[in-house]
């Protein structure tokens, strides 16, 4: 009998050779599917082992991704994708566990608040089980550990920790012997994520400073400030990782540079896209998809991916937030403005990241 990776590679082969598609997937997939989820191609299956209470709002689901899939570094994130009311939905999540328990165990844990009003975390709350499919892409982000030289401060806010929490958990792995301080804001004792882990972790692990914050235990919230980064020694020579709700990293942002903190020195993951102002810009144009032979004309400040699902086309995409660079395409003639930086392209041939793109005038992508 072949092995499932034979057989699956065979699939892919004769897919190419008899209906000579550039992805066969697209064909075999629905009846792999039926077969053995696991054997799936368009993406890696993972296998849902256990589901973990964290808090009244947070789960952590350990997943066993297929073999094939390529592993990460602590503190990327990566994309899942699930059928959520009939239609194949996607989502970025930060990966919480530490690249050592996938090497040694093969799993890997997903960490997932609830969100209000959010379709998939809701879901995967309420939905998935042991023993479930989910599909997983390919790793990403460069949110990642210093060298094991340098001093570091993590700031975090809420589930902002599952980013910081896989990189604790790997930095005394390595060795890891300058100074690790964490400042982790959340609103009450009740809403840490990986509170036994973070306590153990600074029980045994001498070089980590572990400060868990409260704002919203008195009647006054309390934030970030200046007071707290006083108490981090040598703050100016820190690397600096922030990961939390946007109020929290435009302060902590704020407050670094009061401290003479380079930009460059500051590390900074988020969970939904900042926007630039883009200002009183005419924006909009007339939008080429070369390859798929559609022209659609656009207004306002719609992005490139919403302009092509708008016109029924499925462009290939991962977070929908400039992370991932999974929609990257090329556009071959006009302008377009990043609605992460405000930057204006050139007007020649060059790669975008249609989730962040906006037209200016006409363009053409090849897609
Ligand atoms: S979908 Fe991730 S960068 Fe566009």
């Amino acid at each position: 009998m072949l092995a499932k990776h034979t057989q699956s590679k065979t699939l892919l082969w004769l897919g190419r050779q008899l209906f000579n598609r550039e992805n066969p997937a697209a064909f075999f997939d629905p009846l792999l599917e039926r077969l053995n989820p696991m054997w799936v191609q368009a993406y890696t299956p993972a296998r849902v082992e256990q589901v973990l209470e964290e808090t009244s709002d947070t789960k952590t689901f350990v997943l066993r991704p297929a073999d094939r899939w390529q592993g990460f570094e602590a503190g990327q994130h990566v994309n899942i994708c699930a059928e959520v009311g009939g239609i194949r939905r996607t989502r970025t999540f930060s990966l919480s566990g530490s690249p050592i328990l996938w090497q040694e165990q093969g799993l890997i844990t997903l960490t997932i608040k609830r969100l209000a009003g959010g379709l998939v975390t809701n879901w995967l709350h309420d939905h998935l089980r042991i023993g479930a499919i989910l599909g997983l892409g390919d790793a990403f982000g460069d949110f990642l550990i210093p060298e094991p030289a340098k001093p570091v401060l993590f700031i975090a806010g809420g589930s902002g920790i599952t980013p910081i929490l896989s990189q604790l958990e790997t930095m005394p792995a390595s060795d890891y012997a300058a100074p690790v301080t964490l400042l982790y804001f959340v609103r009450t004792p009740n809403d840490v994520i990986g509170e036994e882990k973070l306590r153990a972790l600074a029980a045994h692990w001498s070089t980590l400073t572990l400060t868990i914050i409260y704002t919203h235990e008195r009647a006054t919230p309390r934030y970030l400030s200046e007071q707290d980064l006083e108490t981090v020694p040598g703050i100016k020579a820190r690397e600096v990782y922030l990961c939390g709700p946007k109020g929290l990293m435009d302060l902590a942002n704020d407050l670094l540079h009061k401290q003479g903190i380079s930009e460059r020195n500051i590390h900074s993951t988020f969970f939904s896209a900042p926007q630039a102002d883009l200002g009183d810009q005419a924006l909009g144009g007339l939008v080429q998809f070369a390859r798929s032979d559609v022209e659609v004309s656009s207004e306002g400040d719609a992005n490139i991916l919403q302009i092509a699902e708008a016109a029924g086309l499925s462009p290939r995409y991962g977070c929908r937030m400039g992370i991932c660079h999974q929609c990257s395409c090329r556009k071959t003639s006009g302008t377009v403005i990043n609605r992460l930086t405000g930057q204006t392209s050139g007007a020649g041939e060059e790669s975008i990241q249609l989730c962040v793109s906006v037209p200016r005038g006409p363009i053409s992508i090849d897609a």
